[in-house]
């Protein structure tokens, strides 16, 4: 048994070591922390603790221990585009290094928000920030009820999925409006493929839509 409830300033360490465990075996992120500048929950911490003042940030606390199990964060459409369009980015004009490869698909998400969001969403409507949970508590129910809270009000809900959130999305409806491939290898430069892994493939960026 799980609440809802809203995220409170004192959380945002324990979201950000959520987020930064969730992440620790996705390939884009083990790609960044080849740069030892890049520490996953240090990253996180700022964009927390502004969404915790600034958004809807929704925690799921576990009813007999209080420990937080996952939590997603939401804003209206209001706050987060701006209309009109920019140019489309291209790989070739950031750096291909671990680093760079976050500078691309964060200028690319914003090109996508300016571009796709204007004309395939009415507004008012959701924006998914994140949706992250605690590795040991996933497949449990606990994504899918603070997904259910966002979709509640049937407004038209959009979010860029990594490659490991794609099949949640999916699942739930969510439809594929674009995508964005890479070789991971080009920005790795040459760094070892991470352990369990025989390449460092590919992985997808899509941008996704719940009617
Ligand atoms: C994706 C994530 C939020 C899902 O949360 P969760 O609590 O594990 O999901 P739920 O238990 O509510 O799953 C509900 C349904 O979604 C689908 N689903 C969830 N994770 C899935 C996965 N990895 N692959 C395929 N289907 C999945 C299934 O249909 C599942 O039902 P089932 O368990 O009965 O098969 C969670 O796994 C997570 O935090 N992953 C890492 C971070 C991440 O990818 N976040 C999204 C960023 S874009």
């Amino acid at each position: 048994m799980f609440t809802l409830e809203a995220a409170v300033p004192a959380d945002a360490e324990t979201l950000a070591q959520i987020h930064a465990d969730a992440f620790a075996t996705e390939r884009v992120t083990m790609l960044k922390s080849i740069d030892l500048s890049y520490v996953h929950y240090q990253e996180m911490l700022p964009p927390i603790k502004y969404w915790i003042e600034n958004a809807t940030l929704i925690k799921a606390v576990d009813s007999s221990t209080n420990t937080i199990l996952g939590w997603a964060c939401w804003r209206m459409s209001a706050n987060a585009s701006t209309n009109g369009s920019i140019p489309e980015p291209e790989a070739k004009d950031f750096p291909r290094t671990p680093l760079g490869i976050g500078k691309f698909t964060g200028a690319h998400m914003g090109y996508w928000q300016n571009t796709l969001v204007p004309t395939l969403l009415p507004s008012p409507h959701r924006i998914l920030i994140s949706i992250t949970i605690d590795p040991r508590y996933q497949r449990s129910g606990v994504g899918g009820a603070l997904l259910k809270w966002g979709l509640q009000d049937k407004l038209p809900v959009w979010v860029h999925a990594s490659e490991i959130g794609y099949p949640f999305f999916q699942s739930h409806g969510f439809e594929v409006k674009a995508s964005l491939t890479l070789e991971l290898k080009d920005w790795a430069q040459n760094a070892p493929v991470p352990t369990g892994y025989s390449e460092w493939g590919t992985t997808t960026f899509r941008y996704m839509v719940h009617p």
